[in-house]
């Protein structure tokens, strides 16, 4: 088995809702890893923790009881605030990826995250965004496909979701169950970034970017286990970004989630690249539930892989594939 130079990583994980506890499970069949603390906002009411992990109240208390850590950031916090968390890991000197937002700060902070990246390098640690959607197959996934098909000029990534394994509440907050005009006026989970991920990736700037929401409707009443929901209103939607490149290319990322699938829908991941070469994928590896093994995984992985980066912010795209940053004596 590979081990990373100096022993295991120590990690720490932030938040214990869904994602945090299931990241704490992913810590004990992880090589090269070793789980050593929580960070939770009651510290005193978290149970059920491995043996020796302790429970701690902030990121500065992490810091000094672990320097060095990798923090695996579970909390929900978007935009500066969530700037603002990665900041306070930061100084605490410890490493850290956040599965909740900032995958492309430079669009998405005022100063394009220059002040992240500084406060990262000044305490000489690293700074990621990662996760499934977005950190994934909607982008880092077509990113690196795209190498396989020089000359191209459109690409096309299309994700359906089975939205019957969400809670209601997370339905409510997309938008099941409103008016298609509802759904129409907003896009609560962007996909720009992941378009400025792919765009990064392939080394043209974006030039123009659109996202917009249709609402999917039935013209039947539709009954699930936990509500129903009338016809003509939303039991999903087809979310896309398009963004035009430089260069004259175009990448569009589409996401639809519905709640009228069925055990037969077909939940595979589509990509189409046309021009110079094309390239066609199917990836019928779907997720029928909720993917957050698969998210904690992914957020894990980045950061171990991307403790070999220099000390700044970072993007989803960069971080390798290897398994620690020294060649390992079987790679001799
Ligand atoms: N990119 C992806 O693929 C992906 C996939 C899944 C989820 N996510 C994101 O990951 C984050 C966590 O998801 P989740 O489903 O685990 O959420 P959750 O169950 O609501 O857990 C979030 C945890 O954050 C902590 N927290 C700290 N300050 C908080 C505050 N002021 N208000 C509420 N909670 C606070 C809480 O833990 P303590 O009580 O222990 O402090 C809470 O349990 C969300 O932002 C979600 O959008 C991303």
């Amino acid at each position: 088995m590979t081990t990373l130079e100096g022993g295991p990583v120590p990690v720490v994980v932030q938040g214990l809702g869904l994602l945090g506890r299931t990241a704490v499970e992913l810590c004990a069949g992880t090589p090269g890893v070793e789980l050593v603390a929580v960070v939770t906002r009651r510290p005193e009411a978290a149970a059920g923790l491995p043996d020796g992990v302790v429970a701690l109240a902030d990121l500065g208390a992490a810091g000094r009881a672990f320097p060095g850590a990798l923090v695996l950031s579970t909390v929900h916090a978007l935009d500066e605030e969530l700037a603002d968390v990665l900041a306070e890991a930061a100084r605490a000197g410890l490493d850290i990826v956040t599965s909740s937002g900032l995958f492309h700060p430079a669009s998405q902070l005022g100063d394009c995250g220059a002040a992240l990246d500084a406060v990262a390098r000044e305490h000489a640690v690293r700074i990621l965004a990662s996760g499934v959607q977005p950190g994934f197959v909607l982008d880092v996934l077509p990113a690196a496909v795209l190498d396989l098909a020089p000359g191209w000029t459109a690409v096309d990534v299309v994700k359906p979701s089975d939205a019957r394994s969400w809670p209601v509440s997370t339905r409510h907050m997309l938008g099941m169950g409103e008016a298609p005009e509802v759904v129409a006026s907003s896009v609560p989970y962007p996909l720009a970034a992941s378009a400025h991920l792919i765009a990064r990736a392939v080394g043209r700037p974006v030039v123009e970017l659109r996202e917009s929401r249709v609402a999917e409707t039935l013209d039947r009443e539709l009954v699930l286990a936990d509500e129903s929901i009338p016809a003509g209103k939303a039991v999903g939607f087809t979310h896309e970004c398009v963004a035009e490149l430089e260069g004259g290319r175009r990448v569009r990322v589409c996401w639809q989630p519905t709640l009228a699938a069925t055990d037969e829908t077909d939940l595979s991941l589509r990509l189409e690249a046309t021009g110079g070469a094309e390239l066609t994928m199917r990836l019928d590896g779907s997720f029928r539930r909720d993917p957050y093994p698969a998210t904690a995984a992914r957020m894990l992985h980045t950061a171990v892989r991307g403790r070999s980066l220099p000390a700044g912010l970072h993007l989803a795209v960069t971080p390798g594939l290897a398994w620690g940053g020294q060649l390992a004596s079987e790679d001799r």
